[in-house]
């Protein structure tokens, strides 16, 4: 039967199918079709590398708490234990950041909190770099909102710039080292950032999530870094890619307490969002979130980041030696590359799972900039990577 509801119509305005899903659906009928074909995932960033020792042996210990009715606990604080928000605050101090506990909210991820957010925001002018985490644009297309792409290409180094922007008052997502693109802001670049937010009074949301692949002097890994983004930017971050959360969930959204629109403090919006609609991440996850935090979690779990380092420097190099334009693969764990030939990013996909059984992203994907560019993750095994980057190298 047809029910007598409304339903929300903005979702008409996103794309039928979610990016990743779209692509598992195609990688599912390839695999059918010829189940011999030993097909290599290099598309979603996903990670194939276990949690460290030190995040599973507090998980572990926290679990045994649970079975014990003198440490069981119930529902966790909504915006994170103590323990977990004191780790993240002590990350931020390694890396020479003021970040008060009292400013980090935990929550179950980067993507959550990317979709939860539009929640404290009224009616304004959004701005999405494109190619951009098709997140970002569908939690605001989905509520309705107003977006203004910023268009980057190779002559920008696909990194979006404020210049041209002549309104107030926007809402301005940034994610660096980028996603899709790999591409890492310098701090003369993020400054201009900061610099137009106070200027214009706007608000920068940014996505931090790869911070742990930075090498590079001078790219900073948290907005904190540049002078002036207290007034003006929240930070969004994942344990996903940093210490193997993508299952495991953990990530956290800084909203200082001097970020305020309208007389009101967003933080206090946050709040009040979060203790009506969230019931905080396990008590588990957070003893293994505070473990990776730690300074020999941390350590183990950046052993990681370096075998995801390398696998990305495999691919750059066969790029590089075949001269095929690409962005990434420094300061990232993706590889951002021009199809071969002029194809288009959904034709090399196919072509590159159908000849090669090889599974990247297409470009398009990630918005209209991204036609005629490919996304590669160094995410899989060292001997997955090479192979797949020798089965590449033939069709380019
Ligand atoms: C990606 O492949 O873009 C990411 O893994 C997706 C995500 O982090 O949600």
């Amino acid at each position: 039967m047809e029910l007598k509801i409304r339903t929300n119509e903005n979702f008409s305005r996103v794309s039928e199918s979610y990016l990743f899903s779209e692509i598992a659906k195609r990688v599912k009928a390839r695999a059918e079709a010829d189940p011999t074909a030993k097909i290599i995932r290099l598309g979603i960033g996903d990670v194939t590398l276990p949690l460290a020792p030190a995040v599973t042996e507090a998980m572990e210990a926290a679990v045994r708490e649970m079975g014990v009715k003198e440490t069981f606990r119930g529902y966790a604080p909504e915006y994170g234990y103590d323990f977990l928000r004191e780790a993240i605050s002590g990350h931020y101090r390694r890396l020479g950041l003021d970040v008060p506990a009292s400013e980090i909210y935990a929550s179950d991820g980067a993507k959550c909190d990317c979709g939860n957010a539009v929640d404290i925001f009224g009616d304004n002018e959004i701005l999405i770099p494109d190619p951009v985490y098709p997140v970002y644009l569908d939690s605001n297309l989905m509520v309705g909102r107003r977006v203004t792409l910023l268009p980057t290409s190779e002559e920008t180094g696909f990194l979006p710039t404020p210049d041209g922007l002549t309104g107030e008052g926007y809402i301005v997502y940034l994610c660096s080292p980028g996603n899709p693109t790999g591409a890492a802001f310098t701090k003369d670049g993020l400054r201009q950032w900061v610099d137009f937010a106070i200027r214009t009074g706007s608000l920068i949301i940014f996505d931090s999530a790869y911070e742990a692949f930075v090498t590079e002097d001078g790219v900073p890994r948290s907005v904190y870094e540049i002078e002036g983004a207290r007034e003006c930017a929240v930070e969004i971050c994942s344990l996903s890619k940093s210490a193997g959360f993508t299952g495991t969930r953990c990530g956290w959204f800084v909203i200082p307490h001097g970020v305020r629109a309208g007389g009101v403090p967003l933080y206090k919006l946050w709040e009040r969002r979060q203790a009506t609609k969230f019931n905080g991440i396990p008590y588990v996850v957070q003893r293994g979130a505070e473990a990776a935090l730690l300074p020999e979690g941390r350590r183990q779990s950046m052993e990681n980041v370096a075998y995801y380092r390398k696998n990305a420097a495999v691919i750059a190099e066969a790029l590089s030696k075949r001269g095929v334009f690409f962005t990434g693969g420094v300061n990232s764990p993706y590889v951002w590359m021009r199809c071969p030939r002029g194809l288009s990013s959904w034709e090399f996909f196919d072509l590159l799972l159908d000849r090669a059984a090889v599974v990247g992203t297409p470009g398009a994907g990630f918005g209209k900039c991204g036609e005629g560019y490919f996304r590669l993750t160094a995410f899989g095994s060292a001997e997955a990577t090479e192979e797949a980057v020798g089965r590449l190298e033939k069709l380019l």
